[in-house]
């Protein structure tokens, strides 16, 4: 298993280590890791927040393991400089046009949540993310000056029909893997891109009669999933629409700290990364916590390499230590057992230990 480990910014580092113990801590797993600067530290180091050799090590590898980018001092590079560019250029030059990420409310975890407890209780939704189209990589794009001689910006949302028909059978098949539900999220009452995007969801479920197809658009979406998130299974969606509810849906499990993600190819190989940023504002701390890193680990073991039972024996470990009372700060509740990453790293691993193999 060649895995390209890219730590990156703010807690990246501390929190891409906890989740290298919990795989070494595996046993038969033949893993051969190499590490690469990633992001502002790329940028800091190169000049390039995507250096050629961080790439190239990212293509070379089977999956990559992906801390977070970013940080408020490089807010004032030019575009192509900052560290969010890093992220978008491995989507588009490895091809990773589906983004998995799962929303799962753990029984521990239900009072974090703003919402009643009762809303969202069991929550268990999986938002499909469309992730090298839409207006995020359209051509052209640019600021320009208008006739009247004032300056305009403007991006293009474009979407194929290839494009639209990969992402939309891979959310049918992994619906069916589910509760046999697909909601496709468009605004198809406006938008040209989106219309198409409908016609072609909507062609490809006639060969998916076993689940059951719904559309919706993107504004109701958002209210729904406020509403009554429980009446989702899965959504397909583009990827700005994608980008916005998928952060609004981490939220209704009140721990942006224990989502992961995976970005496929279209071969399986994948980027994978918690969902939550950098956080430079806690880095080096030892209080961020580290199960969302962990838990893409477990969704690279399900999803790359094919090894469902080492991705359950993690889940598991996870969920053991929540129920033990552990919690780093962001989801500390009182009369639990407050700790920093590392040590959360360490319960995990324990509990790995514990479990029978
Ligand atoms: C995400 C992030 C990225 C995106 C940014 C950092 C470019 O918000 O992964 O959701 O917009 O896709
Ligand atoms: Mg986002």
């Amino acid at each position: 298993m060649k895995i390209a480990l890219l730590p990156g910014d703010g807690i990246g580092a501390e929190i891409v280590a906890q989740a290298v113990k919990v795989l070494r801590a595996l046993d038969g797993l033949d893993i051969d890791l190499q590490q690469a600067p990633v992001g502002g530290t790329a940028y800091d180091q190169t000049g390039d927040p995507l250096p050629a050799a961080t790439l190239e090590l990212a293509r070379n590898a089977d999956a990559i393991l992906f801390g977070a980018v970013g940080d408020w001092k490089y807010d004032s590079l030019p575009r192509e400089k900052r560290p969010e560019q890093a992220i978008l250029g491995l989507r588009r030059e490895l091809g990773l046009f589906a983004n998995l990420r799962p929303a799962l409310v753990y029984p521990e975890l239900a009072g974090a949540s703003s919402l009643r407890s009762e809303v969202v209780a069991g929550l268990d939704i999986l938002i499909l993310r469309e992730l090298t189209g839409d207006i995020y990589f359209g051509q052209p794009r640019g600021v320009r000056r208008s006739h009247s001689g004032e300056r305009e910006g403007f991006d293009t949302m474009v979407y194929s029909e290839s494009e639209v028909r990969r992402v939309a059978e891979l959310g049918f098949e992994l619906a069916r893997k589910r509760s046999r539900k697909l909601c496709s999220v468009d605004k198809a009452n406006v938008l040209e891109t989106s219309q198409l995007w409908r016609d072609v969801v909507s062609e490809i479920g006639k060969r998916y009669p076993d689940v059951a197809l719904s559309h919706m658009y993107v504004d109701n979406a958002a209210m729904q999933l406020v509403r009554n998130p429980k009446q989702f299974d899965v959504i397909v969606t583009g990827n700005m629409f994608g980008d916005i509810l998928s952060d609004e849906a981490s939220m209704l499990t009140g721990s942006i700290g224990m989502l992961p993600s995976a970005s496929l190819d279209a071969r399986g190989k994948g980027l994978y990364e918690p969902i939550h940023g950098s956080a430079p504002d806690i880095a080096g701390k030892d209080v961020a916590n580290p199960l969302a890193t962990i838990l893409s680990a477990a969704m690279m073991l399900r999803y790359t390499f094919d090894r469902p039972q080492a991705a359950d024996r993690i889940e598991a470990a996870i969920r053991h230590v929540l129920k033990q009372g552990y919690r780093t700060p962001d989801i500390y509740e009182a009369e639990m057992r407050k700790v920093g990453t590392a040590e959360m790293g360490d319960a995990v691993v324990a509990a790995l230990r514990g479990s029978s193999r």
